[in-house]
């Protein structure tokens, strides 16, 4: 499927997410199910995001964060890490083209040191070369971990202390954004889990504060542009207060 520019874009739902962020789960059940090795799962998956960046546009969305390797997947077999790690070269390889043509602006989220020479020098030059575009704005979290950004946020800044460029007393909920690897992104509003599993997993920690959650049974590989609107548009609804009465 190629990215659509020219797709009739339907009214965006009034009140709608402006950020959605992803736990993209269930492609290696998907697989199994099918009698297929679990990386034929993350290949589907991976035709998936491209539908799901395409609908951002009609559904109001600005900003998709999606989870694609958590700090904890390497724990995987060392076939599957292969095969992931191989699937986001070529993906980044071959997408880049069509994102850009599509207005998508691409950033990455995560701990890149871990990360092969290939991968991080496709994954620099995507985000380069896609840097000017404003329509989306996919952030892709690999080998990402909630826990691991802040640590790696607070050696940051407590550098920035020690060098004395930073008074430590100033230090408060604004600052420690500032130090994240989503710095220039807003707060996701809504974030969906699929494939029935109702927990977080060390995604997006301190950005999730105040987001609303979906726990939905599909499995990725399954996951459709029109249940992305209805999750959209049931946000919509939704009457968030953070913590204020409403008055
Ligand atoms: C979780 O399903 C999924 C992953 C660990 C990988 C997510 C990756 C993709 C969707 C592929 C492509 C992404 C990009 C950006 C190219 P799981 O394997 O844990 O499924 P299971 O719980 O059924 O075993």
């Amino acid at each position: 499927m190629k990215l659509n520019p020219k797709a009739p874009a339907p009214q965006a739902p009034i009140g709608g997410p402006r950020h959605v962020a992803i736990i993209m789960d269930g492609n290696g059940r998907w697989a199994t199910q099918r009698g297929r090795p679990r990386l034929f799962g993350h290949h589907s998956g991976a035709k998936r995001v491209r539908e799901i960046v395409e609908a951002c546009p009609d559904t109001g969305v600005e900003y998709l964060t999606i989870f694609a390797f958590s700090t904890e997947n390497w724990k995987r077999t060392q076939v599957e890490v292969a095969g992931l790690m191989s699937l986001f070269r070529r993906y980044i390889s071959k997408e880049t083209r069509s994102l850009s043509e599509f207005g998508v602006r691409v950033r990455f989220i995560g701990d890149r040191v871990r990360l092969d020479d290939k991968l991080t020098k496709l994954m620099n030059d995507l985000e380069a070369a896609t840097a000017h575009n404003t329509r989306v704005h996919l952030t892709i979290a690999l080998n990402y971990g909630g826990r691991d950004e802040v640590a790696r946020a607070t050696q940051r800044l407590a550098m920035d202390v020690a060098s004395g460029q930073l008074d430590p007393l100033k230090v408060d909920e604004e600052t420690l954004p500032r130090y994240l690897d989503t710095y220039v992104l807003p707060d996701p509003d809504l974030v969906i889990r699929t494939s029935g599993e109702a927990r977080i997993s060390n995604f997006l920690l301190w950005q999730s504060a105040y987001a609303e959650y979906e726990f939905i049974d599909t499995l990725w590989p399954d996951f459709t542009k029109e249940e992305f609107h209805t999750l959209c548009a049931a946000y919509g609804g939704r009457d968030r207060r953070f913590g204020a009465v409403k008055t």
